[in-house]
């Protein structure tokens, strides 16, 4: 374990650690968002300021990109950035095809844009998130505010008919009220257990009127680097179909609280 952190907390870290090793000067970097993606940011800050790194971040949220200026990163939009070399981010589940879940935090619309905006996009995780089939995680889907109800009715009705194992959607609330994304959206949960084909679903939700993206994201993941708490990484490569094990040296007073 690092310092204080618990074995989950050190299998994020040792994830985010490793895949900041793979930022290189000059780079734009899209952020991504969760707790996760918040230890990369951190140990991507950290880099900034003690080795003089120099990037710009692309953050996927509010929250990120006020986390990403607290620890010295500069950040610019997608527009200014117009493509990127790499984004690192969480999931909520993937895949051996690395195919994923993402939006558990509520950022899916621009975590995924900026990964399909990205020459290749690495998700740290910890071991927990691995899966045979995705789909026990509820799949997020975000929806316009008009008419959300109706729109959710037509999601029920559409997943109905697909490979799932149930169709149930719930609107994600925050407290009393419907959650709000930072693009002004609601989500739907859906209550898969299991999606027998995710690529196409990933289509059908797409084509309901109302719908803005889901949180399948196909084909879009390159790596994913997963962190043990014991210090290992696993590192999966789709495109080299390797897997490879590295273990992640760290000092007890890695200087990456400076937000904290
Ligand atoms: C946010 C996301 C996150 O990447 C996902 O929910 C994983 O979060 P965490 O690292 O906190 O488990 O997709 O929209």
């Amino acid at each position: 374990m690092v310092g204080n952190l618990s074995p989950i907390d050190t299998a994020k870290f040792v994830a985010a650690k490793r895949a900041v090793d793979m930022v290189e000067d000059r780079m734009r970097v899209g952020l991504g968002t969760g707790s996760t993606a918040a230890w990369m940011v951190r140990a991507l800050g950290e880099r900034v300021r003690e080795e003089g790194l120099s990037i710009k971040g692309v953050p996927t949220s509010t929250r990120t990109a006020e986390l990403a200026a607290k620890v010295g990163i500069p950040v610019i939009s997608l527009d200014e950035a117009r493509w990127l070399d790499l984004t690192i981010d969480g999931a909520d589940e993937f895949d051996a095809d690395l195919n994923l879940i993402k939006g558990g935090g509520g950022a899916l619309l621009q975590e995924k844009i900026v990964a399909t905006a990205s020459d290749t996009m690495v998700v740290i995780t910890d071991p927990s998130k691995r899966v045979e089939h995705l789909g026990a995680f509820p799949l997020p889907v975000e929806v316009v505010p008009f008419g959300w109800q109706t729109t959710k009715a037509l999601i029920e009705e559409a997943i109905d008919a697909m490979d799932v194992l149930n169709a149930t959607g719930t609107l994600r609330m925050n407290r009393e009220a419907p959650f709000v994304t930072d693009e002004g959206n609601h989500i739907i949960d859906l209550h898969l257990a299991s999606i027998g084909d995710p690529r196409k679903l990933a289509l059908v939700l797409n084509q309901i009127p109302g719908v803005v993206e889901n949180g399948l994201f196909i084909d879009i993941c390159d790596r994913v680097i997963i962190g043990h708490q014991d210090g290992r990484v696993e590192i999966i490569d789709i495109n080299d179909g390797t897997t490879a094990e590295e273990r992640i040296e760290f000092a007890d007073d890695d200087n990456i609280f400076a937000d904290l």
